[in-house]
């Protein structure tokens, strides 16, 4: 379905004209600089100097356990002060850079026609090179306007995996979601470069399942969340896109994650380590038909937005923005933000900015792993990703393995996590918990954010409590709301079991918060 035009994308100097914080200096498109140690040693090297630092303050651990239990063990509901190292996601909380903050200053408060609109518009272009651009206020609003405007009851989305708002949206629009990747993606120990890819067989099988009319569009996540933050293959995206416009389907690109994926794809996919990481996203662009974002992660900064090449696509979603999210030159976000946003989108070219999330990852993972801790293998974007599964396999499934670590590792260092399993499905119809087929605890890397030093800690606190697994006990609903149940959900301990970990904490750390 995509337009394959011979448009030529905008230029840097053509941005500069109206504004120029970024320019070709500022950004180092290539790997060709990196680093390395005399040592050998492998080491991510911070490319960036701290310049604004927030105080952190680690309670003890009765205070911990006081927090846990108050917050209905799920660490959504703490309160941030009460947190050391705020794990959770990388969503809105990734550091700015000197410029998106200079940026901010300049914006337009304009409610229609703002010139900072048509610099983030320009920016886009910069990446992806389509006409049309439909602002929202993050990326579950797009995917609100997209299930709106595409899934009818009965029908389905194709996609490598779900994410938690992607599924709720079109389940919520009467659609039903199908994954793709193959079995061995959803093993955390299994080695593959690029386990977010579709496996094209199973997609055409279950496309002839289906048939293409009732499939409503093929979706590709970037940087796959919920399987451990896992990239997708340049050379799959493009077969996929062959096939979909082969057979008539529209394809969706989720590009939330785009910054790690294009560090993957640069890193470990032959063809693309001699081209730039914006072409690389160029070429990227020409496989989809939309392209969808989170611009609290691509982009660091908050907001969201829909891009096409397509007038007829563009026209259909259009009428949606003013009708949820505001005029079409905000859709709900403050031109404050949409100025940080579109620097952060030109920031993205630069390879030693998409490069530091990964390498974090990659180093914790090390360090958890040295330690015996069960990771997700190899490391992805977004974060390092627990194996909840094995950590904790004493616990019955049903007392949510992820859920319960999230817990425990907030107890022994006030470290804050996300559980990615069991908790974060929907319920099945008959109202049993639907298993999912990863129980994962992340803790998220944001960009820029924390040191290797902190980094250690984590290690060490997880690897005691690795030791003391056996101690670790289930969580059982006390509140449980009907949809996106993660979010606000309350849970108690089964046993005793955080009293335990507590003693044995203290035992063993006596003099240590
Ligand atoms: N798609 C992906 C791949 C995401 O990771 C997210 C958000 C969204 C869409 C929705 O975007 O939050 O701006 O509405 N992920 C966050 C996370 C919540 O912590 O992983 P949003």
């Amino acid at each position: 379905m995509t337009d394959q035009t011979e448009r030529q994308p905008i230029s840097l100097r053509d941005i500069n004209d109206d504004f120029s914080l970024v320019n070709t200096t500022t950004l180092s498109p290539d790997a060709e600089q990196t680093i390395r140690f005399f040592s050998g040693k492998q080491t991510p090297l911070e490319m960036h100097r701290v310049t604004t630092v927030k105080r952190l303050y680690l309670r003890d651990i009765d205070t911990r356990a006081a927090c846990i239990d108050e917050a209905g063990n799920n660490t959504f509901l703490l309160d941030n002060r009460d947190v050391f190292l705020d794990m959770l996601t990388d969503s809105g909380v990734n550091a700015m850079s000197i410029f998106q903050q200079a940026a901010i200053q300049a914006a337009d408060d304009a409610y229609a026609g703002s010139a900072t609109f048509y610099r983030l518009q320009n920016a886009l272009d910069y990446i992806f090179n389509k006409d049309f651009f439909l602002p929202a206020h993050q990326g579950r609003a797009c995917e609100h306007i997209l299930a709106r405007c595409f899934v009818t009851p009965g029908s389905t989305v194709i996609t490598n995996y779900h994410f938690t708002t992607t599924k709720a949206h079109i389940l919520n629009c009467g659609g039903t979601v199908v994954e793709t990747v193959p079995q061995t993606s959803l093993d955390p120990e299994f080695i593959a470069p690029f386990k977010g890819d579709m496996d094209l067989e199973l997609l055409a099988a279950e496309t002839a399942r289906i048939g293409a009319e009732n499939i409503a569009f093929v979706r590709i996540e970037a940087g796959t969340n919920l399987i451990g933050g896992q990239p997708v293959s340049l050379a799959n995206m493009r077969a996929v896109s062959e096939f979909c416009h082969n057979n008539g389907l529209l394809l969706v690109f989720d590009a939330s994650l785009l910054a790690d994926n294009l560090y993957f794809i640069k890193t470990r996919e032959a063809e693309a380590a001699t081209m730039t990481v914006r072409d690389i996203a160029l070429e990227i662009a020409k496989c989809m038909d939309i392209i969808y974002f989170s611009a609290r992660k691509l982009g660091c900064a908050r907001g969201g937005g829909i891009v096409t090449g397509n007038r007829q696509l563009f026209d259909l979603m259009k009428p949606m923005v003013p009708m949820f999210e505001g005029f079409l030159t905000y859709g709900g976000m403050s031109v404050r933000e949409m100025e940080a946003m579109a620097i952060g989108i030109l920031e993205t070219c630069d390879f030693h900015v998409i490069s530091q999330t990964a390498l974090f990852v990659g180093a914790l993972a090390d360090l958890l792993s040295e330690r015996g801790v069960p990771v997700v293998r190899p490391a992805g974007g977004l974060g390092c990703h627990i194996d909840a599964m094995r950590f904790v396999e004493h616990i019955p499934r049903e007392q949510y393995r992820a859920g319960s670590l999230a817990s425990a590792v907030f107890l022994v260092g006030g470290i804050r996590g996300m559980e990615r399993g069991t908790l974060s499905e929907e319920r099945n119809a008959d109202g049993s918990d639907h298993l999912a087929n990863m129980e994962l605890l992340r803790l998220a890397i944001p960009r820029r954010v924390f040191t290797l030093s902190q980094l250690e800690f984590v290690a060490d606190r997880v690897g005691w409590l690795f030791e003391h697994r056996e101690l670790i006990g289930g969580i059982r609903f006390t509140e449980e709301p009907a949809t996106l149940r993660f979010f606000l959900g309350r849970l108690e301990p089964v046993d005793d079991w955080q009293q335990k970990l507590v003693s044995a904490f203290k035992q063993d750390m006596p003099s240590s918060l």
